[in-house]
């Protein structure tokens, strides 16, 4: 048994939390016990002044590109040929993907992400192991080869019948149902063929897989896609394909108009809002309060390596900054509640709201049965003093406030 004690944090949706002194126990990898009042300095992870909370989601990330962040001055497409293709050229090399897997394993729970949506490369071998890491650390979540049979360079290619053979053994290792899974995972639009992205939707069909790519996360993406698919639009192109299911996690979806975002609400796709990539790559600003008024459920990613920060507290803080920026260019101002997320609100995002997005009900809150993905943080601010307290925590965020990170009731993390 573990016993974690500390002000425990549980939100519930639109940002409705409660911040309350209590001790969580911990056996066989679940929350056993959870009870309220009293902490004392007996507890083996935190004591009076540590928040105790929800392990963060990520639900967008590329793990083989950690070593490219901070390419700076590039639009996405330029970006991607001259930057991300040859670091993911490097995971061809086993060893090389193995030692970086590890390195990155280590980054994520410094930060406290203990679930995750990513993408490895086109290489089988190489997501595989990332599978087997992230999976024998307790993390929760899925990681998909990329398939990918065009407009990169030949090391990064592969003809769609291997691409479909190698991601069906994946899902047979790494069922759809398991704690971490293989999801099906077409590039986007452009680095795929109309036949691989049929592929791709039967195959995630056949096993009930998530499904990852890319949409309309640039205006110069957007009209490559209408010439290279005959005119058609984005949407019609993946929803052709039986792309859009109510699995599958559509990055950045920035630009996109309101019969498509009718479109992706009736399908029940979600979209992953990566900001802090929206603004490096100057990709735009995806509305947030837009796509959820039309019915489209919301998650937030990093988007490691267009985004540059690891850390989901300062993603989600940046989701707010993205909504006031949409808020004050409408003339709305900074004070317009209905269109600017609350930080407890980006802070239930980032643990029970992405996980209620996906459909993790094992994971994202503090209660008795769930998964011990659990985080100790002890502050160096007097945060329970301030009027918001999440506010203080989110705006000042320090990751080497991360005491503990426990993933599925173990330790994996600790800097105490
Ligand atoms: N579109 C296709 N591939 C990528 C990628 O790796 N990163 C981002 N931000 N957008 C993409
Ligand atoms: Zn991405």
């Amino acid at each position: 048994m573990i016993t974690l004690g500390g002000q425990i944090l549980q939100s519930e949706p639109e940002g409705y939390a409660t911040i309350r002194p209590g001790i969580v126990e911990i056996a066989d990898g679940r929350i056993v016990g959870l009870g309220f009042g009293q902490v004392s300095n007996k507890v083996d992870h935190g004591g009076p002044d540590a928040l105790i909370c929800p392990g963060f989601i990520d639900t967008h990330l590329h793990l083989p590109q950690f070593d490219s962040i901070g390419a700076a001055g590039m639009r996405l497409l330029p970006w991607l040929q001259d930057v991300i293709f040859p670091a993911e050229q490097r995971w061809n090399d086993l060893d090389f993907a193995r030692s970086m897997i590890d390195r990155v394993t280590g980054q994520c729970l410094g930060v406290g992400t203990t679930g995750i949506c990513a993408y490895a490369t086109v290489d089988h071998d190489a997501t595989i192991a990332a599978l087997t890491a992230f999976g024998e650390i307790g993390f929760r979540g899925v990681i998909g080869q990329v398939m990918m049979d065009r407009d990169a360079p030949p090391p990064l290619l592969r003809p769609s019948e291997q691409l479909v053979d190698q991601v069906a053994r994946t899902l047979d290792r790494f069922p759809p149902d398991g704690p971490m899974a293989a999801a099906v995972t077409p590039r986007f639009a452009l680095s795929c063929s109309e036949a691989l992205l049929e592929d791709a939707g039967r195959l995630a069909a056949s096993h009930d897989a998530i499904i990852q790519t890319h949409l309309a996360e640039t205006v110069a993406e957007c009209d490559a896609v209408g010439k290279g698919f005959g005119g058609r639009d984005y949407v019609d192109v993946y929803d052709g394909a039986g792309l859009l299911t109510p699995r599958s996690i559509l990055g950045h979806g920035i630009h996109l108009d309101s019969p498509s975002q009718d479109r992706l609400a009736r399908r029940g796709s979600l979209i992953a809002h990566c900001p802090t990539a929206n603004s490096f790559l100057g990709s735009g600003t995806m509305n947030r309060h837009s796509h959820r008024s039309h019915g489209i459920p919301v998650t937030l990613g990093s988007d490691i390596g267009a985004g540059f920060e690891r850390s989901m507290v300062r993603v989600g803080r940046a989701m707010i900054e993205a909504a006031m920026r949409i808020s004050i260019d409408a003339g709305h101002g900074v004070d317009d509640r209905t269109r600017i997320p609350s930080a407890a609100e980006a802070w239930h995002q980032i643990t029970a709201g992405n996980a209620d997005a996906l459909g993790w009900d094992d994971v994202g809150r503090i209660a008795v049965g769930r998964r011990a993905d659990l985080l100790v943080i002890r502050p160096d601010i007097a945060w329970l003093d301030s009027r918001q307290p999440l506010a203080a925590l989110m705006f000042a965020w320090d990751d080497r406030w991360i005491e503990t990170t426990i993933l599925g009731g173990r330790v994996r993390f600790c800097s105490a």
